[in-house]
């Protein structure tokens, strides 16, 4: 479980994907790897999520590719069964974290407050999203919360982009920063992997340039 997390440090960035056609897992796989980003977090808010994992992780075999919106342990069969390798949820729902340490994958639930954290905590988890990053107070919150829960490390995601990431990637306790910016949803609908690929460039050079 530790192994996916040092990735996602070395990643540093975690690339959160909507794909309405499981088609573009392919060529968006492919940018996301030579990018320098090889990661996504799939989300299951469409139904070409599953499929989309599976094309990724077989296609893409040095690929991180996981499942994200997973809000039931439904939702969690099926993502380890397209072959996701972490979970992350919006939200902080004990029975889904319960039912993902069961089935030994790692998860990260969206969590806000200290109260939500602690709770994970509790369950085991030495991760946690934070989310609405920047509409929950950003890293300031994030470092008013870690100074009391110093075992915890954080991945912030919502609202961040490629001019706020480098404030949250140089503070030590972010294991890395989930986002869409580099992964549009219009762009990948309009197929423009030219310049999807230049923003998933621009995030792996951001993450270079912060943590070397
Ligand atoms: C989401 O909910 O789509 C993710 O948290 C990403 O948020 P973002 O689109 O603000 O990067």
């Amino acid at each position: 479980m530790d192994k996916i997390f040092d990735r996602f440090h070395a990643i540093g960035i975690i690339p959160v994907v909507v794909l309405d056609d499981a088609k573009d897992a392919l060529p968006l796989g492919k940018v996301l790897c030579d990018g320098g980003l090889p990661c996504a977090e799939v989300t299951f808010r469409t139904s070409a999520a599953a499929e989309a994992i599976a094309t990724m992780s077989k296609e893409f075999p040095e690929m991180l590719v996981g499942a994200g919106t997973v809000l039931t342990t439904e939702q969690v069969d099926r993502a380890i069964s397209a072959g996701a390798k972490f979970i992350v949820s919006p939200g902080f729902d004990p029975v889904v974290v319960k039912y993902c340490l069961e089935k030994n994958i790692p998860v990260t639930p969206g969590t806000q407050t200290a109260s939500e954290m602690l709770a994970a905590m509790n369950l085991g988890l030495k991760v946690v999203k934070f989310f609405p990053a920047e509409t929950s107070g950003g890293l300031a919150s994030i470092k008013g919360i870690a100074a009391a829960l110093t075992e915890l490390k954080f991945m912030p995601t919502g609202g961040i982009n490629a001019k706020n990431v480098r404030d949250y990637l140089a503070f030590d306790k972010i294991i890395a920063c989930g986002g869409s910016w580099m992964v549009k949803k219009d762009l990948i609908k309009a197929g423009k992997w030219e310049e999807l690929s230049a923003l998933v460039k621009e995030a792996a050079n951001i993450v270079k340039e912060i943590r070397g």
